[in-house]
């Protein structure tokens, strides 16, 4: 297949209500979330996709109940401890956004170790979005740029103290569970970027349905508003 996106964006959503449709307890949804995450870095580097950003937990995702708070931050370290054994065979590289704030200490210390164990690797990036905002990390650029004593900013400027500068902006953003919003997801970085929505659930979210979402992509015309 041609014009494969570089850079795809992930809005992994509908784990609760895949796990309401069986009559499961949302902490199930989210694991079987997790599973569909495990399947999806292997089938997206095998697609040719070289950069996925996954937003697995976000600046607002702190109003949940504490019960659901507390299982997505044991899945997580479960699922980061799988990510550290599974990246040497892959060549997965890993990095995050968003804030540190507010993770647990494990977390920080397992992602921290991940990045620096995987920072050589040379195939898929793979970007945890994690306790990230959109508009925390535009707001998070400009006190960077006041603190280096920057009077005057250009997009440039702004675009160098994102969270990952080095990071292409998205070429294609995907949300499932039929929800057509961002979230506060990727505001700055999403300007250019092509949407894919559908109905279907995280957890079900398949190669199958990879493959249609990088169909529909590559019939898309970009224009970035040339003719
Ligand atoms: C996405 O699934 C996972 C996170 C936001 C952490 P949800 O938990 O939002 O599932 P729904 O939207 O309630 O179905
Ligand atoms: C967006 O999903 C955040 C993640 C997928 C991590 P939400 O379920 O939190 O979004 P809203 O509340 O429906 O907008
Ligand atoms: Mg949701």
């Amino acid at each position: 297949m041609k014009n494969i996106p570089m850079h795809v964006a992930f809005i992994m959503d509908g784990n609760g209500r895949w796990a309401a449709a069986r009559g499961k307890t949302r902490r199930a949804g989210h694991e079987a979330g997790a599973e569909a995450v495990r399947a999806l870095i292997k089938n997206a580097g095998a697609a040719g996709i070289k950069f996925i950003t996954l937003y697995a937990f976000s600046n607002e995702n702190w109003q949940r109940p504490e019960a659901e708070v507390k299982d997505l931050m044991n899945l997580l370290s479960r699922s980061l401890d799988e990510f550290d054994k599974t990246s040497k065979d892959n060549n997965a590289r890993f990095l995050v956004s968003g804030r540190r704030d507010r993770l647990p200490e494990k977390v920080l210390k397992k992602i921290d170790k991940i990045i620096a164990a995987t920072a050589g690797n040379n195939g898929l990036t793979v970007i945890l979005a994690l306790n990230y905002g959109a508009r925390q990390e535009v707001a998070d650029a400009v006190n960077a740029l006041i603190a280096a004593g920057k009077k005057n900013v250009t997009e440039t400027d702004i675009a160098a103290v994102l969270y990952n500068p080095s990071v292409p902006d998205p070429d294609l953003i995907i949300r499932t569970s039929g929800e057509c919003r961002l979230s506060n997801f990727l505001l700055w970085q999403a300007a250019y970027s092509e949407f894919y929505f559908t109905p279907v659930l995280w957890p079900d979210f398949d190669n199958a349905e990879l493959e249609k979402a990088l169909e529909v992509y590559a019939g898309r015309k970009r224009r970035f508003g040339n003719v």
